[in-house]
């Protein structure tokens, strides 16, 4: 593992340790460091603008956890969004920064800047397109220039997706040209929901979405070529018969993700990209019907700032429950878990992609706990941890990346493996 020092105390710091995903970071990072090669070798502090909050959180994780030690041997850093002074000193003191502070369209950028000015390398569980790419474009060379690593977006989104993508493509023998993703989550009695904060970054991100064509143009990119027969995307909502309910689009930010890896992995290692279409499950027809009511208020009211500001007041009421201010409780975090099943074809070994039909097909399943909190949290963690066991098999010595792109030749996917997110080849339905 990379060494800490005097003067950088702390392999990882939790940055918004507060926030309802922070405290469940706060959790998994003392269960690994408590489960790590000689115990407690994994030195990590907390950090965030209220320190009365912070000594509650390492109080509760104390007591959830059963380790008093929490209270008392784990550091409290103070620092503030809009004080970048602040931001300066947390990130001289750590070598990995867990972001859980968002929307991140509103307080991400000076984290990003903090930790590329003073040398820790950054990781987040942002689903946002806009700031993911933007990032990208902003910073990449400022980050390699300062040997610091971004890489946004690994949580549930999008690690699962862009590592699933990963995954089929090496176990696939031949060349993978496309894949159909479909998402479902499963919950118990009480249902499921989300945090405030999600919904919040939703629905700026929506009323934003056209700001992302302009943005990719600056990246001045060619087209990313299209291996294999061209595959056609399916309509705005269809019952799939893969996973036995009525599909839409995914609307989160992992087709982004994927393809900036796909386009990375051509530029940088040659592969061949893959097509990507990524969809989700509603279930039945009076959810299809809930849904288009609900959607088609929420794409209205997102275009108004009195629309904006009430979908962000009255976010149970606007979601049907799926979105509230005070989070999932426990019991809904138990009781609910994900799959996102990968469909895909190419070409089988020895046959040439560009003629005929693709003739090979590969069915994968990713599956996990609770996605928003559990399996976020647990790839967060995984990744500040592969980052800094394997800084060696990361791409150059720094610039901003996608979780594919900065840790496929890394162990990332084994060390999910062995926690909540498990990655299968299935029969192909
Ligand atoms: N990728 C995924 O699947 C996934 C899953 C879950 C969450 N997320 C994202 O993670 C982010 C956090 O979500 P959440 O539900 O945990 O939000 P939250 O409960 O509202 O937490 C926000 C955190 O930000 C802190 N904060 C706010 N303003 C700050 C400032 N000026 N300086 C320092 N800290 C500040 C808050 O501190 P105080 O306690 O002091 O207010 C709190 O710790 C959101 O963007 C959400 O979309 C992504």
């Amino acid at each position: 593992m990379a060494s800490v020092t005097s003067s950088r105390p702390y392999h990882i710091i939790i940055f918004g340790a507060t926030g309802f995903t922070g405290q469940f970071v706060v959790e998994e990072v003392a269960r690994c460091a408590a489960e790590s090669p000689g115990g407690g070798s994994l030195k990590w502090a907390v950090a965030g603008r209220s320190r009365q909050r912070l000594e509650e959180v390492l109080k509760q994780a104390a007591g959830r956890l059963s380790m008093p030690e929490l209270r008392t041997d784990i550091e409290i850093i103070v620092a503030d969004v809009s004080i970048e002074e602040s931001l300066a000193i947390m990130c001289q003191q750590g070598l990995v920064i867990l972001n859980c502070v968002g929307p991140y369209r509103f307080y991400g950028e000076p984290v990003v800047k903090a930790c590329i000015a003073n040398g820790a390398h950054y990781i987040d569980i942002c689903g946002e397109p806009q700031f993911l790419e933007r990032m990208q474009l902003e910073y990449h060379t400022k980050a390699l220039d300062r040997g610091v690593y971004v890489i946004g977006s690994c949580g549930f989104d999008s690690i699962p997706a862009d590592l699933g993508i990963l995954y089929t493509q090496r176990q696939f023998k031949g060349t993978l040209t496309a894949v159909e993703s479909f998402l479902k989550i499963s919950s118990g009695s009480e249902g499921m929901s989300g945090h405030d904060a999600t919904w919040q970054s939703a629905v700026y991100g929506f009323a934003d979405s056209g700001s992302l064509r302009q943005l990719r143009k600056k990246f001045g990119h060619k087209p990313l070529p299209v291996v294999g027969a061209k595959v056609k995307k399916r309509g705005f909502m269809f019952f799939s018969k893969e996973i036995g309910q009525y599909a839409i689009p995914f609307m989160g930010s992992d087709p982004s993700v994927v393809k900036r890896t796909q386009r990375f992995l051509h530029e940088e290692e040659q592969q061949s990209p893959v097509q990507y279409s990524a969809y989700v499950g509603v279930g039945g027809l009076f959810s299809v019907v809930k849904l288009l009511c609900g959607g088609l208020l929420f794409w209205f009211m997102v275009k108004f700032s009195l629309g904006r500001k009430l979908l962000t007041m009255f976010p149970s009421f606007f979601s049907f429950g799926l979105f509230t201010k005070s989070g999932p409780t426990m019991k809904q975090i138990e009781d609910t878990c994900f799959s996102l099943t990968f469909f895909g074809e190419g070409y089988s070994e020895g046959t040439d992609p560009t003629q005929g039909q693709p003739n090979a097909k590969i069915c994968t399943q990713v599956i996990g706990a609770e996605p928003g909190y559990v399996a976020t949290v647990s790839a967060m963690v995984q990744a500040a941890i592969t980052l800094l066991n394997e800084l060696h098999s990361l791409p150059r010595r720094g610039g901003v990346y996608t979780p594919g792109a900065a840790f496929h030749k890394t162990s990332l996917i084994d060390h999910l493996h062995n926690h909540s997110i498990k990655f299968s080849v299935r029969n192909y339905q």
